[in-house]
């Protein structure tokens, strides 16, 4: 059967959800696919968990630097180039076009779009604050914050379930942990949306919005930088200045893009597992109502919900040279596209993989990727994850869709812009 009909460069197709029938197809019937899409982009789609595993884990035939790690769009790629034109050659501005006219990735210096050994540097900088021994010092004040934030809800029966409740815990956790003052946090928030949001026109006029966007992060960690340049303090923007990483300490546009890199991150994909994740209850009051009765199924539950609607659809990764994959022929210089969901419904791996089961074991979801660039933030996801579902399940009582949900339009985030919920009003329990 022709896979012609599958067209994963329009976000319009993301819109009703992801299109887990179509990654069915993908991982069935060509698991390692030559897709061509409306918007002109091409490139090879991967499905299977372990084809996932082995690109992730291969970072010399796969690079991360070499085209960047987003799907090619020939026309942002155009626009870029005439904004290069504009800028002349120096500067933030010229370094963001340079980005963007390398097909998102040359030259610009964001670990995410590092290959090894330079990567491997960088990452140092910060690794240590995100070790599971370092993360656990932070718990009790995060659970006090989810403590919070279900507190300001629980008595009006009712939220903007995104904002209210998802977005909060990991922009505070993030934000506490750079050493943003409280009043920035707010544009972190704003600017991180308009970021990921590059495909939705809520959300940017365009492509070129999202370049916008970064420099307002940049200017954002320039004002930063000012509190802790001459006053180190023990929080990440001050290690990014201070610290050395690759035989000196960071520049300007290489601070500044670990900085946004840092805030993004750390920000959007936790909301969206929470977000998805409520929904997902919301969906299944069965597994809901395990969870009510047996509390402790929730650290399995939150692995579950990773794995059934992860955060990311995917990543980018260029060949290095002739290659093959299930025996299909990669070109050197072609874009590898490893998708999350696909990968995590394997029906190789996962048994009964569509169904939603908060007690499943094993679960070796790829949600947080794997090899070289695995999720730094992994550690402290699962902990923020854990908090606010510890807090969600037992007090905001028999939720419900409380209006229509409102999904972003992106097949690179599978995120949702609004969700209201309903549920019994409850008591405060932080006074
Ligand atoms: C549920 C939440 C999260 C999900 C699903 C998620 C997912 C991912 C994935 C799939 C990657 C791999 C990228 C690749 O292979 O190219 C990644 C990398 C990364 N994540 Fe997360 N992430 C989450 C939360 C966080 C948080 C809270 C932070 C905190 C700062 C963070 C920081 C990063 C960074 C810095 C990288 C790049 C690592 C590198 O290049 O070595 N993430 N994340």
């Amino acid at each position: 059967m022709s896979l012609s009909h599958i067209d994963l460069t329009d976000p319009d197709n993301f819109l009703e959800g992801t299109p887990h029938e179509w990654f069915t197809e993908l991982r069935n019937q060509d698991p390692v696919h030559w897709h061509e899409g409306s918007t002109g982009a091409a490139f090879w789609c991967v499905t299977k968990w372990q084809d996932l595993r082995d690109v992730s884990r291969d970072p010399k035939l796969f690079s991360s630097q070499q085209k960047g790690i987003n799907m090619p769009n020939p026309r942002m790629e155009e626009a870029m180039r005439r904004r290069a034109e504009e800028a002349g050659t120096s500067g933030p501005m010229a370094a963001m076009a340079e980005q963007a006219t390398e097909g998102g990735g040359g030259g610009f210096p964001i670990m995410l779009m590092m290959d090894p050994p330079r990567h491997v540097k960088f990452r140092r900088l910060v690794q240590r604050s995100f070790t599971p021994r370092y993360v656990a010092g932070l718990e009790p004040h995060i659970r006090d914050l989810a403590k919070t934030i279900v507190d300001d809800v629980v008595g009006k029966g009712e939220c903007e379930f995104v904002t209210e409740v998802a977005s909060e815990l990991p922009l505070q956790v993030i934000c506490e942990m750079m050493g943003v003052p409280e009043e920035d946090r707010h544009d972190i928030f704003e600017i991180s949306n308009r970021m990921i949001g590059f495909d939705d026109p809520e959300l940017g006029e365009d492509q070129e919005d999202r370049a916008m966007a970064s420099m307002g992060m940049f200017a954002k960690a320039m004002k930063v930088a000012e509190l802790y340049r001459d006053d180190p303090q023990e929080n990440l923007t001050s290690f990014l200045l201070h610290r050395e990483a690759d035989g000196g300490k960071l520049s300007e546009i290489e601070y500044s893009a670990f900085f946004l890199l840092l805030c993004v991150a750390g920000n959007e994909t936790t909301r969206t597992v929470t977000t998805n994740g409520m929904r997902l209850l919301i969906d299944h009051p069965d597994q809901l109502q395990r969870l009510v009765d047996d509390p402790s199924l929730i650290p399995s539950a939150v692995e579950e919900i990773l794995r059934f609607e992860p955060a990311v659809h995917h990543f980018r990764r260029t060949a290095m040279q002739d290659t093959e994959i299930r025996g299909r022929k990669i070109k050197e210089g072609d874009p590898v596209l490893i998708w999350y969901p696909a990968a995590n419904r394997d029906e190789e791996v996962f048994e009964d993989p569509d169904r939603f089961d908060v007690s499943r074991h094993p679960n070796e979801h790829l949600s947080f990727g794997i090899g070289e660039h695995f999720c730094l933030g992994a550690n402290l996801a699962r902990l923020e994850l854990n908090a606010i579902f510890d807090e969600i399940i037992p007090r905001l009582r028999s939720p419900e869709l409380a209006g229509p949900t409102r999904r972003l339009r992106s097949n690179f985030i599978n995120g949702v812009k609004e969700m209201p919920v309903r549920f019994e009003p409850g008591e405060r329990t932080n006074g």
